[in-house]
């Protein structure tokens, strides 16, 4: 973990006219981001602070424990709306560019498929749904998150962020589950598919370097198979 303070960053969404989803909104759920984050940096302080050699670790209460868990809430607060700000005030549309050839080939129904089950991902999610690349088989899939720091999975990169919780749409389309669907159509009226991709070839990328160096791993032993020593691993 770095022990340096995070700071919220700009976006320029917030410089933009969205389409649907209010000033106010956005304005107001910056707020919600900067809180995030003043208690990311307060959970650091702490655990910069423990004596480690003194404290009581207990896994029925203890401060350790309670910073430790508290902190990954506050911490993918942060950056889960750093992700979502920062795909936000695009000219939407359908996915284009890298992630709809990955989407198209991946989904059994192709891109429309996907484009359904985010839209009912949304609707079965109580806090976030997190389009993730998978850095172990390179697969894509719409993680239901209850909340920032639950239900994700390891090796997941994030790709794209779409938030349900109600801050994020009752005011510009009623706290209903209509209110919240049609929120999600101006979500993607408003996303910047480029940023996405960056997103998506960034990790690619990712899992294209660690197979790299697990084939100059196997090479440096003397292997003889050329073969990838990070071989995909089914999930
Ligand atoms: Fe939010």
């Amino acid at each position: 973990m770095p022990w340096d303070e995070l700071t919220p960053r700009t976006f320029a969404a917030f410089e933009k006219d969205l389409d649907g989803i209010s000033k106010q909104t956005m304005e107001d759920h910056y707020k919600l981001y900067e809180g995030y984050c003043k208690k990311a940096n307060e959970c650091r302080a702490i655990l910069k602070e423990l004596d480690y050699s003194e404290i009581e670790g207990n896994q029925v209460y203890s401060p350790l424990r309670s910073v430790s868990v508290d902190y990954t809430f506050a911490l993918l607060g942060y950056k889960n709306h750093d992700l979502y700000f920062g795909h936000l005030g695009g000219d939407g549309g359908d996915p284009r560019g890298a992630f709809a050839e990955t989407v198209e080939a991946e989904y059994p129904g192709g891109l429309e498929m996907w484009q359904q089950a985010i839209r009912k991902a949304a609707t079965a999610a109580r806090g976030w749904v997190m389009v993730g690349y998978d850095l172990n088989d390179g697969s894509i899939f719409n993680y239901i998150m209850d909340t920032q720091n639950l239900w994700a999975v390891y090796n997941m990169v994030p790709v794209l962020a779409l938030d349900v919780y109600e801050h994020a749409y009752t005011r510009d389309f009623g706290a209903t589950p209509d209110g919240r669907k049609q929120y999600v159509e101006a979500f993607f009226r408003n996303i910047d598919w480029d940023h996405v991709n960056r997103q998506l070839l960034q990790a690619m990328g990712a899992r294209e370097g660690a197979q790299r160096v697990g084939v100059e791993e196997v090479g440096k032993v003397g292997a003889e198979s050329p073969e990838p020593q990070h071989q995909p691993s089914p999930n």
